[in-house]
């Protein structure tokens, strides 16, 4: 992809990454992702802000070449991941002149990875300013978004927000501005449950900040940007500060059919009560869709079979991603079969410490479902109804 001009003097320089299927050799990339880097000419300095995942960084170099760029002043590195920072050394050494302008924390993660001098940084402050001549970038410290060195940069005189993976969405897509808002706001939310969701509460503290500033485009690290940044605003907003839904999330795994016969009866039943039932089969599930789910659900009921006197490995792999991603869940059961015995709900409990969660009192039965197995169900899914009622969820 060549230079693509945001406005006068600003260009997406990145590069588009059609064919990447998976993340940090964990997230499923459906749709690919971009590596959004913009290049910034004032009337004095020009700066750089974040690069690209090294196995492209000639696209960047061959944008940069394109526009006739012979010096950088400043490569602005809002985030150390090396998706966005792994091109240090090379941006560095093809343009000398350029210092590296990140967070104390983020050079130290830098010289750390990639043994960059110290002589080539110049760390800023909360709040700090560099003048290009008649453009101005102002850094704000936003960390865990979603490193703890984490930084967004506003140009001060264009309203252009930088702010790397937050407000990002994995999407490879020509378009420069968000134009199909339906699919971008489903990669969206697939990036905020597998990226951002942890750090609920530091996003909350900083789209306090964010209101005192006049915003027009926002300009994310991977994706399009947005020219209504509204929308993603009040997504985020949404995601982080609502309460939970009137939903039940339940991913499971059967062997043999009966937590599967079990996870039905219990879809039925709340689905009857008026409840949004999402289940996921985690033997064929994506697991993004899953963590999608969890966004907005109010309970996380766990499916699992018995083996080797614990949880499906399936399952715990599940559990293990839920507790990481520390959703917003109220309430959590475990539901499940075993042959002749086992610890299935206390291993699975130990699993969730993060999940703030009361626990709602787990159906584990012996073979296949009988009629009082599927009374306990019933009664399971009365005291859900009757929690999301207490709790006023919608
Ligand atoms: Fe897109 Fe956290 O790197």
């Amino acid at each position: 992809m060549k230079p693509r001009e945001l406005t006068k003097d600003i260009y997406c320089v990145g590069a588009i990454d059609w064919d990447r299927r998976l993340f940090d050799s964990l997230v499923p990339l459906p749709d690919g992702t971009s590596y959004n880097a913009y290049l910034i000419k004032g009337s004095q300095k020009t700066a750089l802000i974040d690069t690209v995942n090294p196995p492209m960084q000639d696209v960047l170099f061959d944008n940069l070449n394109d526009l006739g760029v012979k010096r950088i002043d400043y490569v602005v590195f809002n985030h150390a991941e090396p998706d966005h920072s792994g091109t240090i050394s090379e941006i560095l050494e093809k343009y000398p002149e350029a210092k590296a302008v990140c967070t104390d924390k983020c050079k130290a993660i830098l010289i750390d990875r990639f043994g960059v001098p110290d002589a080539k940084f110049q760390v800023v402050a909360d709040k700090e300013t560099i003048s290009l001549g008649d453009r101005t970038l102002e850094f704000i410290h936003a960390p865990w978004v979603h490193w703890p060195e984490t930084m967004l940069t506003y140009l001060r005189e264009d309203k252009i927000l930088f702010p790397c993976d937050l407000f990002a969405s994995h999407l490879a897509i020509t378009d420069l501005f968000v134009r199909n808002a339906e699919q971008e706001l489903e990669a969206a939310t697939r990036f905020y449950a597998e990226i951002m969701m942890p750090f609920r509460q530091q996003i909350q503290k900083h789209l306090e900040t964010l209101k005192n500033y006049e915003i027009k485009i926002i300009a994310p690290s991977h994706g399009p940007m947005h020219d209504k940044p509204k929308y993603i605003l009040n997504a985020y907003n949404s995601w982080v500060n609502d309460p939970p839904g009137n939903i039940v999330v339940i991913p499971y795994v059967s062997m043999h059919g009966s937590t599967r016969q079990m996870v039905a009866h219990l879809v039925t039943n709340l689905t009857r009560r008026g409840v949004t039932v999402k289940q996921f089969d985690l033997a064929a599930s994506d697991v993004g869709k899953l963590a999608m789910a969890l966004v907005d659900a109010a309970t996380i009921v766990i499916g699992s079979p018995t083996v080797l006197t614990g949880p499906h490995p399936g399952v715990a792999y599940a559990a293990f991603l839920a507790n990481a991603v520390r959703p917003k869940a109220r309430f959590a059961s475990i539901i499940g079969s075993y042959g002749w015995g086992g610890r299935v709900v206390d291993a699975i409990a130990a699993m969730i410490p993060n999940l703030r969660v009361e626990i709602i009192p787990p159906v584990i039965i012996k073979g296949y479902p009988k009629e009082a197995d599927y009374k306990a169900l019933d009664a399971l899914a009365d005291a859900i109804v009757a929690k999301h009622k207490e709790a006023g969820l919608k």
